[in-house]
């Protein structure tokens, strides 16, 4: 099966491919060399029945301690960036970019071209196809907010071979906080295109916010293997500040632990399972609903081994 993708690995460790370092193997794995590889890679997975996942950074994705199986697309090797340019050859500010790229290395290669806007999101871990699919934000700066079109896989279920791309624009996505429209229908992003104002003189001062925004990390977030934030905030309170309350912050299962620096940050010791993650994950969620009747949502996606997502 996938025999004739040379990158084809198998019984591929995913504790290798996601940031809580957690997770045991996938079926098959490949790391796409093209987001152009991405469709023949899902039609042929579609075709011999095979449940598929496509991964960034794997920067919110935990995978269960079984492993995965099925086949495991990993995006990081599709760099492409392209900036239009109009017909006197100067940049128009829109940036054509692939998937895979990684946001904070995207955001410095606009500053660097001299555009704005998405500066807060300076040091956010993951993909830019992770961060349109989840609407990644910071500081009150959306990525949703800048998208002017992406290009997706319309996957249809009973001919998988007839599986199209399509344009959509921002509004297909209904974006509202860290979701997307993509949540419901699972398809998959290959290209964003963001629409980016040009820097005037302000260079200096959009510096100043990605530092700012990098400072803030270093500051209030703890470094080590977690996947940032852990719950979405649910609406009117922080996530953090409940799990604080509630008086959980340090506590400990397994190898898995909830920071004692920020109460949303769920960290592996380096000696954890995803079951000691999940565990630790239920006590938040009934702590919480118990002391202050608030349901935590977890921002995590954990994968189980069939490609479902735990609730
Ligand atoms: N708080 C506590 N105790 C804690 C942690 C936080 O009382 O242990 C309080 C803080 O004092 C503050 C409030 O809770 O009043 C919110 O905390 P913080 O300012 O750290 O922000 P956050 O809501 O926890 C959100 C995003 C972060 C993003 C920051 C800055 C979510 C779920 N998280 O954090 O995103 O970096 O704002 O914009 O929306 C991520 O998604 O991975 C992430 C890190």
């Amino acid at each position: 099966m996938f025999n004739s993708f040379s990158q084809l690995k198998t019984q591929e460790p995913l504790s290798k491919h996601c940031w809580y370092a957690l997770g045991g193997p996938a079926d098959y794995f490949i790391e796409a060399e093209s987001v152009y590889d991405i469709p023949y890679l899902i039609i042929e997975a579609k075709e011999q029945g095979v449940p598929f996942l496509v991964l960034g950074s794997g920067s919110n994705t935990v995978f269960h301690d079984e492993g995965f199986r099925g086949l495991v697309i990993k995006t990081t090797a599709c760099q492409d960036i392209e900036f239009a340019e109009d017909t006197n050859n100067e940049f128009t500010g829109e940036i054509t970019v692939d998937t895979g790229v990684n946001t904070t290395q995207f955001v410095k290669e606009i500053m660097e071209k001299g555009f704005t806007g998405i500066e807060s999101l300076y040091g956010l871990p993951g993909t830019i196809g992770g961060a349109v699919f989840g609407n990644a934000e910071a500081h009150g700066t959306s990525i949703g907010d800048f998208v002017e079109e992406v290009v997706l896989l319309d996957i249809h279920e009973d001919d998988p071979g007839k599986m199209i791309k399509h344009h959509v624009g921002p509004e297909y996505f209904e974006f509202s906080y860290r979701h997307s429209h993509l949540h419901e229908t699972g398809e998959t992003i290959l290209r964003v295109t963001l629409k980016l104002e040009k820097a005037t003189q302000e260079n200096e001062a959009q510096r100043k916010k990605a530092l700012e925004a990098l400072n803030f990390r270093k500051e209030k977030q703890p470094a080590g293997r977690n996947n940032g934030s852990f719950f979405k905030n649910p609406e009117g309170d922080y996530a953090g500040r409940l799990i604080d309350e509630a008086g959980l912050k340090g506590h400990k299962i397994g190898g898995a632990y909830i920071s004692e620096k920020h109460g949303n940050f769920f960290m592996n010791d380096g000696s954890a399972t995803t079951a000691d993650l999940i565990e630790l994950k239920e006590l938040a969620q009934t702590t919480v609903k118990e002391k202050c009747n608030i349901n935590l949502e977890p921002e995590v996606r954990i994968i189980m081994p069939d490609g479902s997502l735990l609730q």
